[in-house]
């Protein structure tokens, strides 16, 4: 972009929409925090794993200064032509009350749970047998799993608090990659797959940049998968299926991209490595895979307290040994090659190929 106004006024527009969007999940952030301090105040169980010592003793300030390198390689990349402004679509105001208030609502369950190690309430005579059984669980001790309609609307109030509104600039980090793989070609030629798309966010800032690329969404949620469906509404060209990313329901070399993102570190490494082996069979040789997940182990040395930290307080039963994955190892095994590692946050994008 190297007209000044041009640039002046992207600039402007960036702040004018992620700032006041940041301050509302990080003053949400900011009230769990009380919330969780006077809970524990009135339990007198002020452990060692509680969230303040839980950062891992990480300066606050450098999570926030490490936040904005992110806002600021977001701007980047708009400048760059790599995508357009985002829209995060968060809904109007009444949406966004009444998601905060479905968010609220769940903190007590969710401390409850939390308190009795309670994990497998979704685990039932009628879910048992449906999905695997590392699947039916209460991750992050959330209502309902990834089972119930509630979860799906509160899914990503939950996630962008935990990110400090960062989650939705996290993701369009796994822009970039593919915008090197699409570049110059015709994009209604070209599918995409986004494995365990969840509420179908990611998808959304897919569309954004490429409006006629055909994607498609799996997920094992009916729920999620409707979110999703309700989300993307106004794109066409977009089909959001239920199924397992151990078994994708589709034909050998039929897709030109692969993505999954923040889901790696909630699988047991068995369906890690049946995940990856789907993605390496169902890219077309030259297709392109992008993982975005968290930063692991060593990758950021000061941030190895607060991930050694994070699955102790909330129920992420694969974590620890997400944090010791050898992605590049795996990716070789299947053929696939791993290109590069790109830090967003605290999260990082894994960039594979498929050989020609
Ligand atoms: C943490 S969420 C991530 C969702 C989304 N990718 C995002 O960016 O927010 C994990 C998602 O993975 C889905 N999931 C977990 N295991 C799965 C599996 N084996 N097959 C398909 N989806 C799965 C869950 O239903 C949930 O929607």
């Amino acid at each position: 972009m190297s007209d000044p106004l041009a640039r002046t006024v992207t600039r402007v527009a960036y702040m004018a929409t992620q700032l006041p969007r940041l301050a509302w999940y990080a003053g949400h952030d900011y009230v769990v925090r009380r919330l969780a301090a006077q809970a524990r105040r009135r339990n007198a169980t002020l452990r060692r794993d509680g969230s303040s010592a839980g950062a891992g003793n990480l300066d606050q300030w450098r999570i926030y200064s490490d936040l904005a390198d992110l806002l600021a390689q977001d701007l980047a990349n708009v400048e760059a032509g790599i995508y357009p402004l985002p829209h995060d679509h968060d809904g109007a105001l009444f949406t966004r009350l009444r998601r905060s208030r479905l968010f609220f609502e769940d903190l007590p369950a969710i401390h409850r749970r939390r308190e009795r190690k309670d994990t497998r309430e979704v685990m039932t005579a009628a879910t048992a047998g449906k999905r695997p059984d590392y699947y039916l669980q209460n991750f992050h001790h959330q209502s309902g799993g990834w089972l119930s309609e509630d979860s799906a609307d509160r899914y990503d109030t939950q996630v962008e608090v935990l990110f400090k509104g960062s989650a939705n600039a996290m993701r369009r980090q796994a822009l970039p990659p593919l915008h090197e793989v699409f570049a110059g070609r015709d994009q209604r030629r070209l599918r995409l797959l986004d494995i365990a798309c969840g509420t179908g966010r990611f998808l959304d800032f897919v569309k954004q940049a490429w409006p006629r690329l055909p994607v498609v969404g799996l997920d094992l949620s009916e729920a999620y998968c409707r979110h999703a469906r309700n989300h993307l509404g106004r794109w066409s060209r977009v089909n959001v299926v239920v199924g397992n990313a151990e078994a994708v329901p589709a034909p050998d070399a039929s897709f030109d991209a692969a993505t999954c993102l923040f889901t790696f570190h909630e699988l047991p490494p068995h369906a890690r490595r049946n995940a990856l082996r789907e993605c390496a069979r169902v890219l077309k040789p030259g297709g392109r895979l992008v993982l975005l997940d968290s930063l692991q182990r060593g990758d950021e040395p000061d941030y190895d307290g607060m991930l050694e930290w994070f699955p102790r307080n909330y129920h992420e039963p694969y974590y620890g040994s997400y944090l010791g994955e050898d992605f590049s190892a795996i990716a070789r095994r299947l053929g696939l090659k791993h290109r590069r590692d790109v830090r967003a946050f605290v999260s990082k994008v894994m960039v594979f190929d498929k050989p020609q």
